[in-house]
């Protein structure tokens, strides 16, 4: 894994956002793998803006998300596929026929899951998955007890997750407690991953992914087995790291590194 630890949400999200830019570069039809939540929004306005200058074209590009609300259609406006619409797709020349989404109100979830599968095989894999991570470890809605080698399931949400996210919904308006989820053996199919962490409230959850042990009991602990794990925090997420000194001291010599070198 490659720990950057950086000032704030904003280096945060420009961090991310050139990660995307290079990979979009590099392979205009690349697979992308896409996170909802509050953390990547930064990041695809990013994405947005290179995308109106007329810097980055996502008109080869297909896309993947991680999860969505089991029982919310896709136009439902608290739903993964509404969010992504309106904080992405939208605004971009990407082909929304390519733009894919959990299907929230399938008939049958578990064939779903299956043809989900299916379809990221069908495309080639991700190449690239971005990821935000839950205050319990989370990645996509893998829950801590899930499998480390689990596909896309339905899966049921921690009450902690359904307090953190009832911000989205209004008082007295139903809020879905299962979710069709990628699984973390699918996310860690993914050829490069790249998590974006920032505030406080995400510390305790990023020191157990970097520094804790492999274990189903945080999730994203699981991104230590994978080749290409890019970690990207805030100086609030990684406060409790016990190597912090070293993380930040390995990014700047490896940036000295790569900058000898044209990584296009
Ligand atoms: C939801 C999503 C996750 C996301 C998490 C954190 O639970 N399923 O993919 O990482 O929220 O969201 P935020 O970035 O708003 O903290």
């Amino acid at each position: 894994m490659q720990i950057v630890i950086l000032n704030n949400p904003a280096d945060v999200a420009a961090y991310g956002a050139e990660i995307f830019k290079q990979q979009i570069r590099r392979k205009p039809k690349s697979v992308l793998g896409l996170a909802t939540g509050s953390t990547p929004v930064a990041l695809y306005n990013h994405l947005i803006d290179a995308n109106q200058s007329g810097e980055l074209s996502f008109k080869a590009a297909a896309t993947f998300n991680l999860d969505e609300y089991l029982g919310l259609a896709g136009a439902h406006p608290q739903s993964y596929r509404y969010f992504m619409d309106t904080a992405l797709f939208n605004h971009i020349d990407i082909d929304k026929s390519q733009t894919a989404v959990p299907q929230g109100n399938a008939q049958n979830p578990l064939q779903a899951c299956r043809d989900y599968e299916a379809q990221i095989k069908a495309k080639g894999g991700i190449d690239l998955q971005l990821l935000g991570i839950g205050r319990n470890g989370h990645i996509g809605f893998n829950e801590p007890s899930s499998g480390l080698q689990s596909r896309t399931r339905v899966k049921a949400l921690t009450p902690a997750t359904i307090a953190d996210n009832a911000r989205f919904f209004a008082d007295g308006e139903y809020q879905p407690r299962l979710s069709i989820t990628m699984g973390i053996g699918t996310i860690l199919e993914a050829k490069k991953i790249l998590l974006l962490a920032t505030g406080a409230s995400k510390a305790e959850a990023i020191q157990a992914t970097v520094e804790g042990p492999l274990s189903a009991a945080c999730p994203a602990s699981a991104l230590q087995m994978h080749q290409d794990a890019v970690i990207v925090v805030d100086e609030a997420a990684a406060a409790t790291l016990a190597n912090k000194e070293f993380y930040k001291h390995v990014e700047a010599e490896n940036q000295k590194l790569l900058a000898q070198f044209s990584l296009e």
